[in-house]
C-alpha cells in the first residue's frame, strides 16, 4: 500500500508518435542522449531521481552553510550512528566520490579485491587504485531464468572468494566489498547469514571488509521477508545487524538515503578515518560538507531515517514486484525474483532472433521508447562490450515518485512491443566514444530495420 500522497506535482506529456520517432532518431538511438521532456515514464535509473518528503524539504531549510563545523553535518552524523551504527562519517558528493576517497585510502598497486559484484563505478575505483577487481557472484544469477525462487542470488560465492584468496595469497587481499543489494545482478539481496560469513572470512585473511550499502534499507525489507533467523526483526534492526559486520561503508545518497544528491564514507577505525578525511580535503571539500551543501546533508540525515521506516520500504519492493508480475502477465520474460530497485528483461528470449552483435536488449530499449515514450537501460553487449552477460534490459524504479496508471503504461507498452517482437531488428553503432567501457552513455546508433512502433 502506497505510504505517502503528492503535495507537489510535476507536469508530464506523453510525446506524440512522430515526436518520438524525430527525438529518438536525434539521439542516434540512444536514450541516455534524450531531453527528458521527451520521455513520459523515466525508469533509466533509479539513482537520485526520487521524490523527498515534505520533512525533507522543510530540513533544507536549517541547512546550516557553515564550511566548518556545520550543524547540519553534526546531525547527519547522528543519523549514520542511529541507522547505520558507525562512529565516524565523511561526505561526498555522491558514491563514487565515496569510493575515491575510501578505495584511494585503503588500496595499493597490484591489490586483488573481491566483491560479489563490482558496480561499474566500483570497479573503476579499484582499478584507478591500481588494484584488480574480482567478482564473485553465485553462478545461478548469471542466469536471468536460473532458480526464481532462490530468495538470496546476490549473495557473495563464497567458494569462489576462497579460490581467489587462495590463488593470490591473503596478502594481497586488503579489501573484501560486499554490495547490498548487488546492483549489477539484478539488484539481488544478500542475506545476513552470507554477510556473516564474509566477514568471518575477511577477519581471518586480516582484510577490510566494505559493505557497499547503496540500497542498504531495500536489502534489510528483503531479509525481513526471506531470512527465517530474522523473522522477528524490524527493518531497522536488519539493517544495525547486517551493517554491524562492516568495517566500512560506502554510500550514494541518491538511492536509500532519499535524495538527489549526496554520499558518504563510515568507518569505526579512527586512521582510516583520519586517512579518509586527508583525502576528502584534496578530493570533496572540508570533511563536515564533503562537497555537499548543509541543506543537503540536512535532507540526507532525514532520508536515512525515512528509507529504514518499515511502511515505505515494503511499499518500495511491492511497487517493483508489481511491475514485474504486469510485465510478465504481458509475456516478457523477466528476471526472478524481482530486485529490489528494479525489473529487469531478458532481452535474450524477447527477441532471441537478435544476435547479440546487433544488440537485442537495445533493440527493445528502442522500441519501448518509440511505442510509449518509456526510457529504460540496455544493461548487455552494448553497455559491457566483449563481457559475457546476459543480455538484460533494466526498468529502474525512481522512489516515491511513480503510481499505479504509470506502472500500466509501462506495462501496456511493453506487451505492445511483445506482440510485435518479430518484426524488431538490432542495431549497430555508428559512432562511439574513445572508451569503449563507457560508450553506452554517449554512442549513437542506427537500427538495422525500421523499429516497431504503435501507430503504423
Ligand atoms: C552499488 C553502487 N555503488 C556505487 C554507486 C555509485 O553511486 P553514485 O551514482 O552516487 O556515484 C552506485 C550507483 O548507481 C551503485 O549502484
Amino acid at each position: 500500500m502506497r505510504s505517502y500522497r503528492a503535495k507537489v506535482v510535476e507536469p508530464i506529456t506523453l510525446p506524440d508518435r512522430d515526436r518520438r520517432e524525430a527525438a529518438l532518431a536525434a539521439a542516434g538511438y540512444n536514450v541516455f542522449n534524450l531531453d527528458s521532456g521527451d520521455v513520459y515514464v523515466d525508469l533509466l535509473t533509479d539513482s537520485g531521481t526520487g521524490a523527498m518528503s515534505h520533512e525533507q524539504w522543510a530540513a533544507l531549510q536549517r541547512g546550516d552553510e557553515s564550511y566548518a563545523g556545520s550543524r547540519s553535518f553534526a546531525r547527519l552524523e547522528e543519523a549514520v550512528r542511529e541507522v547505520m551504527g558507525f562512529e565516524h562519517v565523511v561526505p561526498a558528493h555522491q558514491g563514487r566520490g565515496a569510493e575515491n576517497l575510501l578505495y584511494g585510502a585503503l588500496l595499493e598497486e597490484g591489490d586483488v579485491v573481491p566483491n560479489n559484484t563490482h558496480f561499474d563505478t566500483t570497479r573503476a575505483h579499484v582499478a584507478n587504485q591500481g588494484a584488480d577487481p574480482v567478482d564473485c557472484p553465485l553462478q545461478v544469477a548469471l542466469d536471468p531464468a536460473g532458480d526464481p525462487d532462490r530468495p538470496f542470488k546476490g549473495n557473495m560465492d563464497l567458494d569462489r572468494l576462497e579460490a581467489v584468496v587462495d590463488e593470490v595469497g591473503a596478502g594481497a587481499v586488503p579489501v573484501i566489498v560486499l554490495t547490498i543489494t548487488n546492483n549489477s545482478m539484478a539488484g539481488q539481496p544478500v542475506s545476513v547469514e552470507n554477510t556473516r560469513a564474509v566477514a568471518e572470512f575477511a577477519a581471518e585473511i586480516d582484510a577490510t571488509l566494505v559493505v557497499d550499502a547503496c540500497r542498504f534499507a531495500e536489502n534489510a525489507a528483503f531479509v525481513a521477508d526471506r531470512e527465517a533467523a530474522l523473522d522477528d526483526a524490524s527493518v531497522a534492526e536488519i539493517v544495525r545487524e547486517q551493517l554491524s559486520y562492516a568495517d566500512a561503508v560506502i554510500m550514494s545518497g541518491k538511492k536509500d538515503a532519499l535524495v538527489n544528491v549526496g554520499g558518504f564514507v563510515a568507518c569505526r577505525d579512527e586512521a582510516l578515518f583520519e586517512a579518509v578525511k586527508q583525502r576528502a580535503i584534496l578530493y570533496e571539500g572540508f570533511p563536515t560538507y564533503g562537497g555537499m551543501a548543509g541543506r543537503d546533508l540536512e535532507a540526507m540525515a532525514v532520508g536515512l531515517r525515512e528509507a529504514v521506516a518499515e511502511r515505505y520500504v515494503e511499499g518500495r519492493l511491492a511497487s517493483v514486484a508489481e511491475l514485474g508480475e504486469r510485465l510478465a502477465d504481458a509475456g516478457v520474460p523477466v528476471y526472478r525474483p524481482f530486485g529490489g530497485h528494479a525489473v529487469y528483461v531478458d532481452a535474450e528470449r524477447f527477441l532471441p532472433h537478435v544476435e547479440p552483435e546487433a544488440f537485442p536488449g537495445q533493440a527493445l530499449v528502442c522500441a519501448a521508447y518509440l511505442e510509449g515514450a518509456v526510457r529504460c537501460v540496455e544493461l548487455g553487449s552494448f553497455a559491457f562490450p566483449g563481457a559475457d552477460r546476459p543480455e538484460l534490459v533494466r526498468l529502474a524504479l525512481p522512489r516515491r515518485t511513480y503510481g499505479r496508471e504509470h506502472l500500466e503504461h509501462v506495462a501496456e507498452t511493453f506487451a505492445a512491443v511483445h506482440g510485435r517482437r518479430e518484426e524488431l531488428g538490432g542495431l549497430d553503432v555508428v559512432d562511439e566514444p574513445p572508451n569503449p567501457e563507457l560508450r553506452h552513455f554517449s554512442a549513437e546508433l542506427e537500427p538495422r530495420e525500421p523499429l516497431v512502433s504503435a501507430a503504423d
